[in-house]
């Protein structure tokens, strides 16, 4: 009898509630993706298999989170579950001032309109959708100044998040620090395929910030998570606890956003934390206005004991090695078929290399909306475009913006999927790249002003 050499992890839970699936055809498919405009944002959840859309809002919440819920209070005003949230966010992620908000745009929202003035520079590790709008909406432009290997899906830098310290010292000379109101960095990146940030290269940004008096701000979506790359392969962390990484990160900025979304393991929520009390001040006055009362900002008070309770869920190395390690599973399984994806392996998604994938597609021909609409034909399962229908228009210009990374995501809600979808997912990416030299292009037949990405249709050419 051979041996079985290997020692797995598996899942720190079990399953106790399931929700059932429906199981298409093929015409099924066909017919729902039509009436969809070849846009998987624009299909019914009822039609999809297994869903890889967003790992946002999408997670499993656990027993104690549900019963979390029975313990919200819902009053107006002060409610307990704000201060247990806060009190959490004070000892988690070390800010001191909580703003609680729907999800993470609108903390962006905010903070963009108090900080940002008409003519103002955002420098940032690589543009998110809804964060540069808001910078822009707010009179602001952004400025991308990761490091040139985030825009190589084949370089295999382990912290491709990283800040490129040239590019923003070279912007602080050209337009002057009082131009630039804070530095916006992620952690991690998910447009470059869910790659940290190192420490270090946070220290850096620290050091050069302060000497300028330019404030930095963490887009904490999946700082946890980035947390995690840090201890597996920043040299000194190995020994450090997710909790102590993690505030050893925030110590570096001012405060965050946050759409809880994510890490937070909830469905629902999101915030902005802040150590300046004139900044809180103004935010908490804000957010009456676009979000709700300073104590609740859009959430029932179930919703904010559940993102309370989710903060200490997520925080345990146990679940993070579990939920990185399924993405890291279905990758290592793509890579011995030779299937083109962004390397390394990122923490919330596989993002396929759509470019190397359909070579024959031209960028407006949408490679990576046609591998969407593909993968979903194919086999029901649901991903999202993460190329130039995602990156937009340039304002000034009116052109599309036109990235480097022509990229479709698949992307792991936590604690729901089984590695038995994994493997499935993994076999229907296989069957479409094998079938890749007879898939046509895609034509953009409507386009809505903001964030195009959610609303655009199109047909095949
Ligand atoms: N920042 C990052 C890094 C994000 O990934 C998201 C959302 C946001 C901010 C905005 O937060 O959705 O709560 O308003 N990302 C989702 C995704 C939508 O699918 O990646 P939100």
């Amino acid at each position: 009898m051979e041996k079985l050499k290997k020692r797995s992890w598996a899942e720190p839970f079990k399953i106790k509630t399931v929700e059932l699936l429906k199981m298409t055809s093929p015409e099924d498919r066909k017919k729902a993706l039509e009436e969809a405009g070849y846009n998987t944002f624009l299909l019914k959840s009822e039609d999809v298999y297994i869903d890889l859309l967003t790992d946002s809002g999408t997670n499993a919440m656990s027993d104690v989170q549900w019963a979390g819920l029975m313990v919200g209070d819902e009053a107006y005003a002060g409610s307990k579950n704000y201060y247990h949230l806060e009190e959490k966010i004070q000892k988690y992620y070390g800010y001191k001032y909580l703003v609680p908000t729907h999800q993470g745009r609108g903390a962006e929202h905010i903070l963009s309109q108090i900080l940002i003035k008409q003519g103002d520079y955002i420098p940032g590790n690589m543009y998110f959708t809804t964060t540069r709008l808001h910078q822009e909406l707010a009179g602001g432009k952004f400025m991308d100044v990761i490091i040139d290997e985030a825009h190589d899906p084949e370089n295999l830098h382990p912290f491709k998040g990283n800040i490129d310290l040239q590019k923003l010292e070279s912007l602080v000379n050209k337009v002057g620090a009082k131009k630039i109101p804070y530095v916006s960095v992620a952690a991690t990146v998910n447009m470059a395929g869910g790659q940290p940030i190192s420490m270090e290269n946070l220290r850096q940004v620290h050091s050069l910030c302060s000497k300028q008096g330019i404030k930095i701000f963490l887009d904490a979506t999946r700082a946890m998570e980035n947390a995690y790359f840090i201890k597996m392969r920043e040299q000194g962390y190995q020994n450090k606890s997710m909790a102590d990484i993690l505030r050893e990160m925030c110590s570096y900025t001012n405060g965050c956003t946050m759409s809880a979304k994510k890490d937070l393991l909830v469905n629902i929520g999101g915030f902005l934390a802040l150590n300046d009390y004139e900044i809180f001040e103004e935010a908490r006055n804000m957010v009456v206005v676009y979000e709700g009362l300073h104590t609740y900002g859009g959430l029932a008070g179930r919703d904010m004991e559940a993102m309370a309770i989710g903060i200490e869920e997520a925080i345990q190395e146990d679940h993070m090695r579990a939920r990185i390690g399924q993405v890291e599973y279905v990758g290592e399984k793509l890579k011995s078929i030779d299937i083109p994806f962004v390397q390394p392996i990122g923490g919330h998604a596989i993002f396929l290399d759509a470019k190397k994938f359909l070579p024959h597609l031209k960028q407006l021909e949408f490679p990576a909306q046609t591998l969407a609409a593909e993968l979903y034909l194919e086999s029901g399962i649901r991903s999202m475009e993460r190329g130039i229908v995602s990156a937009g228009r340039n304002k000034e210009t009116g052109d599309h913006y036109y990235p480097k990374l022509e990229l479709v995501r698949l992307t792991f809600p936590r604690r729901v999927y089984t590695q038995a979808h994994c493997d499935v997912t993994a076999e229907a990416v296989e069957a479409v790249y094998e079938n890749r030299n007879s898939i046509k292009g895609l034509e953009m037949i409507y386009e809505p002003k903001y964030l195009r990405f959610f609303q655009a249709r199109f047909k095949r050419l």
